[in-house]
């Protein structure tokens, strides 16, 4: 179980005012009764996921792990976000397993395609292609890429049993290729959403076949799910968090700062902007969802937060206690002067940059500090954030009086872009 806690918060907000209006909006979750009520098969999702697949996910990830280097993965947005963030956050920057996972498919940028394509020529890959809808270009392009690759290297048999597709389960492009071609397919269900889907196969399967213990992170997920549906805001951590950032985005914030103090959250910062820019900016409204990882940034935009534009709250997200100790060792010369901190440990100092800091953006910087403390970070405690920030996110946005599950400004951009390259109909 995490902690929210509101002590930095700089206000005393008014629970008791908002509870009326969170009773109703978690009873139309839970009856799923709300605006874009066709994609809330993620909230019981830790309860009711489909138990063969979920075994199946975890054979064929053996088979990965036992007959491969490398795996592709080629997604974008919540086809992609979820693993890499969970990658990232278990397994650290500088992973050393028997399998390599490389990120492909979100982007157009030919450079790193290129170095992916040349980097791959000499190793033994199998591929995950994942992708809802089956036609996002960036996926499709990088797909077809990494496919021709594939057969011209090992021939088109071999090639077709090192290829896993996660799709709609139902309909489209890719579902009908995987099942042409006769790839193993995992379904991605017709009512969940990309960035809702990190707990369906298009998270776990990765995971799975990077040596994530996935019975764990649906555990915490479970736990998460039990913790989060409770209509009390003091006593559901996402809604006391969703309460906050309404009542921030209503008291002239405009953006909130997720904060970590750990280089391996980065991307998790990057799953939690997609979710919650996706989910709330739109019909003009929505907290703009930015990121940082201290100690680090304190040396970049430090100085905004302490000193610029009052237009901001920080959100952090504090790992209490890291997976591995550092301790500072003694030198003789002490010509760095730091003996004063001979025998102490990394996390000490970590430490005591978040509460100096902590004092300083809120005492002296007047910027508003929302704390949410995890004990540390495994696979159960993983899983309990991220469902934990998908149901803060589903209220947030139906406290804003938005639905929290469509994306229809992405499609403008598309538009333009497949006008301009030519494609049929545009
Ligand atoms: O959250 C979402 O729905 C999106 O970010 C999608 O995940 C993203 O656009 C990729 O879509 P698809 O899985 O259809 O390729």
């Amino acid at each position: 179980m995490l902690k929210v806690m509101d002590e930095h918060v700089l206000v005393n907000v008014d629970y008791k005012s908002y509870q009326p209006k969170v009773s109703k909006i978690n009873e139309m979750i839970e009856k799923n009764e709300g605006a874009g009520n066709d994609f809330t098969g993620w909230v019981k999702y830790p309860e009711t996921f489909d138990k063969v697949e979920f075994e199946n996910i975890k054979k064929y990830a053996k088979v990965v792990r036992d007959n491969y280097e490398v795996l592709v993965v080629c997604g974008i947005g919540g086809s992609y976000l979820g693993a890499r963030a969970a990658l990232e956050a278990l397994q650290g920057l500088k992973r050393n397993d028997k399998l390599e996972i490389i990120f492909l498919g979100q982007t157009f940028s030919s450079d790193y395609v290129y170095d992916i394509l040349s980097y791959l020529e000499n190793k033994n890959f199998a591929i995950n292609v994942i992708s809802k809808s089956g036609t996002t270009t960036e996926t499709a392009i990088a797909f077809r890429l990494v496919k021709e690759l594939l057969e011209r290297k090992v021939g088109k048999v071999k090639a077709q049993k090192a290829i896993f597709a996660t799709t709609d389960p139902a309909k489209g492009a890719l579902r009908e290729l995987s099942t042409k071609e006769g790839y193993v397919i995992f379904n991605l269900p017709g009512n969940i959403g990309g960035r809702y889907s990190v707990f369906t196969a298009v998270g776990l399967f990765p995971l799975a076949c990077a040596g994530v213990n996935i019975d764990n992170l649906m555990k915490g997920a479970l736990d998460a799910q039990k913790a989060c549906k409770n209509p009390l805001i003091e006593e559901n951590p996402a809604y006391k968090y969703a309460v906050l950032r309404d009542y921030f985005y209503n008291h002239k914030k405009g953006v909130e700062m997720f904060v970590s103090y750990e280089p391996k959250l980065t991307q998790l910062g990057e799953w939690f902007k997609q979710l919650f820019g996706e989910s709330e900016g739109k019909d003009g409204k929505g907290l703009l969802p930015d990121s940082a990882t201290f100690s680090t940034d304190l040396h970049s935009l430090g100085q905004y937060v302490q000193d610029g534009t009052k237009q901001l709250f920080e959100t952090i997200l504090y790992v209490k206690h890291p997976n591995n100790k550092v301790v500072i060792p003694h030198d003789d010369a002490n010509l760095d002067g730091l003996n004063y901190l001979e025998n102490k440990d990394l996390e000490f100092v970590n430490e005591k940059a978040f509460l100096g800091t902590l004092e300083a953006h809120t005492k002296t910087g007047n910027v508003p500090n929302i704390i949410i403390e995890v004990e540390k970070l495994d696979e159960y405690n993983l899983g309990f954030l991220f469902y934990f920030f998908m149901k803060t996110c589903a209220m947030s946005a139906y406290l804003l009086e938005v639905n929290p599950f469509n994306q229809p400004g992405v499609e403008i951009y598309k538009k333009n872009m497949f006008h301009l390259l030519g494609k049929k109909g545009y």
